[in-house]
């Protein structure tokens, strides 16, 4: 079954852009990128575009079709309706730089400002052992393909650039949980409080749990529910745990003391 589409792409840069329009056509078992694909083989040769894998796991293909952040390879063409327009568009929270393609540097510089996995002293990798419920827990959140479509669509930095300096967004946030709620992180003993910096650092109090981040994640990971949430929570209780406030503030007074 083979039919013709109308698509409406953005073609421009930083300096500005328009939709322009294509007929193009559709095979069975189609999907968006194969349609995108067609259009540099036909009639715009030098449409921007970033894929690798075709496979929905590098990550790369991000857009926004008829305005939801989606992977390209794995929307499939017969989501839509034959006589519907499919318009496709950059994502929005990042610059463009051609086309479909965005400038997603900011999320790399927040990926570098969280301090690693730190190895617990005195334990060689082959001695770590971990109950299965935490091995679960990781592996969720490792299955991350890092598309940034979560960064794209939660409205903290959605429509307010200047958030980004402040607020790490749900993908790094969901990596702040991880290394917190690791059993064998010593990030506390090398001096490193994750709870503090997801707070005072990584901007952790502008998330209002919307769940928007969760409900485009292709890998299905439970954002809010199971990252987030938890994170919250975890800064809550640290926060009014009394002997956790009494050491703060013995520790923060002699830092004071060995300033003066
Ligand atoms: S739940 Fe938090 S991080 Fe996710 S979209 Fe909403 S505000 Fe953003
Ligand atoms: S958490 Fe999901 S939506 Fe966010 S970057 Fe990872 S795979 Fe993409
Ligand atoms: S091309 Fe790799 S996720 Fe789409």
């Amino acid at each position: 079954m083979t039919y013709q589409a109308h698509f409406k792409v953005w073609r421009g840069d930083k300096d500005g852009g328009r939709l322009v329009d294509y007929e193009v056509e559709v095979n069975e078992g189609e999907v968006v990128l194969d349609i995108i694909h067609r259009l540099q083989a036909t009639a715009a040769p030098d449409l921007a575009v970033r894929w690798n894998c075709k496979a929905g796991k590098c990550g790369s293909c991000s857009a926004e079709v008829n305005g939801r952040p989606r992977l390209m390879c794995m929307t499939r063409m017969s989501v839509f309706d034959q006589a519907e327009i499919v318009t496709v568009t950059p994502m929005r929270a990042f610059p463009v730089v051609r086309d479909l393609v965005t400038d997603v540097s900011y999320n790399y510089a927040t990926a570098r400002a969280i301090p690693a996995f730190v190895p617990p002293p005195g334990l060689k990798p082959s001695e770590y052992r971990m109950r299965q419920e935490d091995v679960d827990r990781v592996q969720e959140f490792r299955k991350c393909i890092e598309c940034f479509l979560c960064q794209n669509t939660c409205h903290v930095v959605r429509d307010h650039e200047e958030n980004k300096a402040v607020f790490a967004g749900p993908r790094f946030l969901m990596r702040v949980a991880e290394l917190d709620m690791h059993p064998l992180d010593a990030a506390a003993e090398a001096g490193i409080d994750r709870k503090r910096a997801a707070q005072e650092q990584h901007g952790l109090g502008y998330c209002n749990i919307t769940k928007c981040c969760t409900e485009v994640c292709p890998e299905h990971i439970k954002i809010t529910d199971n990252a987030l949430i938890p994170l919250k929570e975890r800064v809550v209780d640290r926060s009014y745990d009394p002997l956790v406030w009494l050491g703060d503030k013995i520790r923060r007074r002699r830092g004071d003391t060995e300033r003066h």
